[in-house]
C-alpha cells in the first residue's frame, strides 16, 4: 500500500522524508518521490523502482536541500504504470500545489475531463494529479488554501489520505483523510503527517489519529484539525503511543496475518470503489469494453486464488449466465487442454507472478482463446502478458499466508459475474439493484463484527488446535470456502486438514469418522442447509466432534455440535463473513501452537518456481 510522510520543522526536509519513507518500505511499493519548497518554486523529485533511485535523483538536484517542509510518498501503483510519470507528488499545472495520495479517487475522470476543457494539461495516468489540478481550481475561487483543499475534496468520491503543500504558504503541510488511515506525529517545533506511525516514531511517539472526514493543518509550531465539510475546528487529544518499529509497521496488531484479515473492509470498498453502482443496477469494468461475450470461462490458479475460482464459478454461472470450468494451473499446463476461441481463460494470481499460472497463461495466450490476468501486483508478469488485466487493489499483502487478496478476488469475479449477466440482459437490474444494495454494505457489515469474531473465534480454535485430524466440509460456494478453511488451517498450524463436499462424505471419508476426528461443517442458511444438517447428523451419528457455523435457527441442530454463529448475510454475501472466520480460525490455532504465523515453513509468498 502506498506510504505517506509529510514534515513541517526545522530539520533539513529532505533527508528526513526519504528517511521516514524507508521505514514505510515494508508496505511494498514501486516509485517513490519527495516534493519541497525551495526558491520560490515546489520541486517535486521522483523515481521509479526503489528508494535507491530516489536518493540518486535527490542527490543530482542542482541546489543545497534546504527546505524545511516537504511531503514524500511511496506509491504502490493502482491507476496506471509504475513508472516516474506516475509517481506521486503531483504537482499542480500552475506549480501553486504539490500532493501526495494514497486511496482511489473514483470520479477521476469525470474531474479529468471537466478540467481538460478549462485547458488544464495532464502528464501522467494516475487518479490523483486531476485532484491537484482541481484544489488550483478551487483556489481561484476561495480566499485561502484550507478552503480551496476542502472545496475540491467535497466533490471527490473515493478514499483518500491526501498530504498537500502550497507555494504561498511555504511553512504549511495539509492533510485529509477519508477511508485511508493518516496520523499527526505532535514534536516541539516540529511537526509530522504519516499514513501510520511507522514513518517518524524516531522523532516523536506523540501522535493524533485524523478521523474519517478530517483535515489537518500543520506548521513547525502549530497542529489545526478541522471537520472536512463544516471547516470547524475539532478538538483532537494528543496520545502518547508506545509502540516499537515492528508493532507499529504492523498497525498495532500482533502479526501482519491479522492485521491484513481486519484489512479486509477497507479492501471490499476498493474493489467495489467504482465499479458498482447499486442505484442504477449497473457495474463497470471499463477493462472488459470490447470483450465479446464468451461461450465458455475457464478459470485457472494455485493455491487461495484458486479457491477463489472455486467460489466464483457457480456465480459465473447463475449471474452470468456462462458455463465456467475451474483447473489447478499447475494441471493444466501439462494436459494439453483444448481451447475454443469463444472461451475466456481467467488467470487469478495475487502475485501476477506464479510460475505455473503464468505457463498456464501462455498455453492459453498461443490459443485463440481471450486470456484476462486477474491480479493484484500491478505490472506484474501475469498482468503485462494476459491480453487484459483487471487489478483486485487489495494492496500489498506481506502475510505470506493469503487472506485479504482472496477477499478481494472474490468480489471482483462476483462483479464480473454481473457484468456479464448484465450485459447480456440475462440477470435482470432489479435483481442487480438488490444484490448490488447488499453487496455495498458488506464492508460496513464485516467491519463491526471482526472484532466481536476475533474474541468469540479463542475456545474454537483452542479446540481446533488440539485436534489431530479435522474435515471441513461445506456444499456450494461453501465448499470452495471449506478447501480455504483446510488451507489455511494446515499451511498455519500444521495440523493436518482436509475439506470435503459434504455430499462426497458417505463415499469414503466418513470411514475416518471418530472421536478424535474433528469436522468444522460451513452451514449458514442457504438452499443446501438441510442437506447440509444430514450430512453434519451423519457425523454426530458416528461420534465425530462438531464444530458448526451456522446462522440463528440452525443451533441445535445436533445438539452436539459447537455452533459459532455467522452474523446475518444473506448468500453469496454470505461467504465474506465466512471467509474471516475460517481466517481468524485458522491464526488463533496457530498462535496458540506457537507457529510462526507471517513466514509458515515450508512456503514462499510467490512460488515463482515450478
Ligand atoms: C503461494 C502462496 C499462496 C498463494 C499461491 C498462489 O503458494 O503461499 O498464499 O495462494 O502461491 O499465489 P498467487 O500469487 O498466484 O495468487
Amino acid at each position: 500500500m502506498c506510504g505517506i510522510i509529510a514534515y513541517a520543522g526545522h530539520r533539513p526536509a529532505v533527508p528526513l522524508l526519504i528517511d521516514g519513507l524507508r521505514r514505510l518500505e515494508y508496505r511494498g511499493y514501486d516509485s517513490a518521490g519527495v516534493a519541497f519548497i525551495q526558491q520560490r518554486k515546489i520541486h517535486c523529485l521522483k523515481a521509479s523502482g526503489r528508494l535507491s533511485a530516489l536518493e540518486r535523483t535527490v542527490s543530482s538536484f542542482r541546489m543545497p536541500l534546504l527546505a524545511s517542509s516537504g511531503i514524500g510518498h511511496t506509491r504502490w501503483a493502482t491507476h496506471g504504470e509504475p513508472n516516474e510519470a506516475n509517481a506521486h507528488p503531483h504537482l499542480s499545472n500552475d506549480g501553486g500545489f504539490a500532493l501526495a495520495h494514497n486511496g482511489i479517487i473514483e470520479n477521476y475522470r469525470e474531474i479529468k475531463s471537466r478540467l481538460a476543457g478549462l485547458g488544464y494539461v495532464f502528464y501522467s495516468d494516475t487518479d490523483t494529479e486531476p485532484l491537484v489540478n482541481l484544489i488550483a481550481e478551487e483556489r481561484k475561487k476561495t480566499p485561502d488554501n484550507l478552503s480551496a483543499f476542502r472545496n475540491a475534496l467535497l466533490r471527490v468520491d473515493g478514499a483518500f489520505a491526501l498530504s498537500l503543500i502550497c507555494l504561498d504558504e511555504p511553512e504549511a503541510v495539509y492533510a485529509a483523510r477519508k477511508d485511508a488511515p493518516l496520523v499527526v506525529g505532535a514534536g516541539t517545533e516540529e511537526n509530522f503527517i504519516a499514513s501510520d506511525v511507522t514513518a517518524f516514531l524516531p522523532y516523536t511517539r506523540n501522535v493524533i489519529f485524523l478521523e474519517e472526514g478530517e483535515i489537518a493543518r500543520v506548521t513547525p509550531s502549530a497542529r489545526a484539525v478541522f471537520d472536512l465539510r463544516t471547516l470547524e475546528p475539532v478538538s483532537r487529544h494528543v496520545r502518547k503511543i508506545d509502540w516499537d518499529i515492528s508493532s507499529a509497521q504492523k498497525g498495532g496488531y500482533k502479526h501482519f496475518m491479522l492485521k491484513e484479515i481486519f484489512e479486509q473492509p477497507a479492501v471490499l470498498r476498493n474493489v467495489l470503489a467504482g465499479r458498482i453502482n447499486p442505484g442504477g443496477g449497473k457495474v463497470e469494468l471499463p477493462e472488459l469494453e470490447k470483450l465479446p461475450r464468451p461461450a465458455r470461462i475457464r478459470i485457472v490458479a494455485c493455491g487461495t486464488s484458486y479457491n477463489a475460482g472455486l467460489w466464483a464459478a457457480p456465480l459465473l454461472e447463475q449471474w452470468g449466465g456462462i458455463p465456467c470450468a475451474v483447473e489447478i494451473a499447475s494441471e493444466f499446463r501439462y494436459r494439453k487442454p483444448i481451447l475454443g476461441k469463444d472461451e475466456l481463460v481467467i488467470l487469478i494470481s495475487q502475485s501476477g507472478e506464479t510460475a505455473d499460472t503464468l505457463a498456464a497463461l501462455k498455453i492459453a495466450g498461443a490459443s485463440k482463446a481471450a486470456t484476462l490476468g486477474l491480479c493484484n501486483v500491478i505490472g506484474s508478469s501475469i498482468a503485462r502478458g494476459a491480453d487484459r488485466v483487471v487489478y483486485t487493489q487489495a494492496g500489498p499483502e506481506i502475510s505470506v499466508a493469503s487472506t485479504k487478496a482472496l477477499c478481494s478476488q472474490m468480489a471482483l469475479l462476483a462483479v464480473l459475474a454481473l457484468h456479464f449477466g448484465l450485459r447480456a440482459k440475462t440477470f435482470p437490474v432489479e435483481k442487480a439493484k438488490e444484490e448490488l444494495a447488499r453487496f455495498s454494505q458488506l464492508a460496513d457489515l464485516l467491519e463491526g463484527h471482526l472484532p466481536l469474531l476475533r474474541r468469540e473465534v479463542e475456545p474454537i480454535a483452542l479446540r481446533a488446535a488440539n485436534a489431530k485430524n479435522i474435515f471441513f466440509l461445506g456444499r456450494g460456494q461453501n465448499y470452495a470456502l471449506a478447501q480455504e478453511g483446510a488451507l489455511k488451517f494446515k499451511e498455519l498450524s500444521y495440523v493436518h486438514a482436509e475439506a470435503y463436499a459434504a455430499g462426497e462424505m458417505k463415499h469414503g471419508p466418513i470411514a475416518l469418522v471418530d472421536r478424535d476426528f474433528l469436522t468444522i461443517a460451513l452451514a449458514p442458511r442457504d438452499e443446501h442447509l438441510p442437506k447440509m444438517i444430514s450430512n453434519i447428523q451423519e457425523v454426530a451419528a458416528r461420534g465425530g466432534p462438531i464444530i458448526m457455523l451456522g446462522q440463528p435457527g440452525g443451533e441445535t441442530t445436533p445438539e452436539s455440535a459447537q455452533f459459532w454463529s455467522i452474523p446475518e448475510c444473506p448468500p453469496p454475501f454470505a461467504g465474506f463473513v465466512i471467509l474471516p472466520m475460517l481466517q481468524l480460525l485458522s491464526y488463533e490455532a496457530a498462535r496458540y501452537l506457537g507457529k510462526d504465523v507471517d513466514q509458515p515453513r515450508n512456503l514462499a509468498k510467490s512460488v515463482t518456481v515450478e
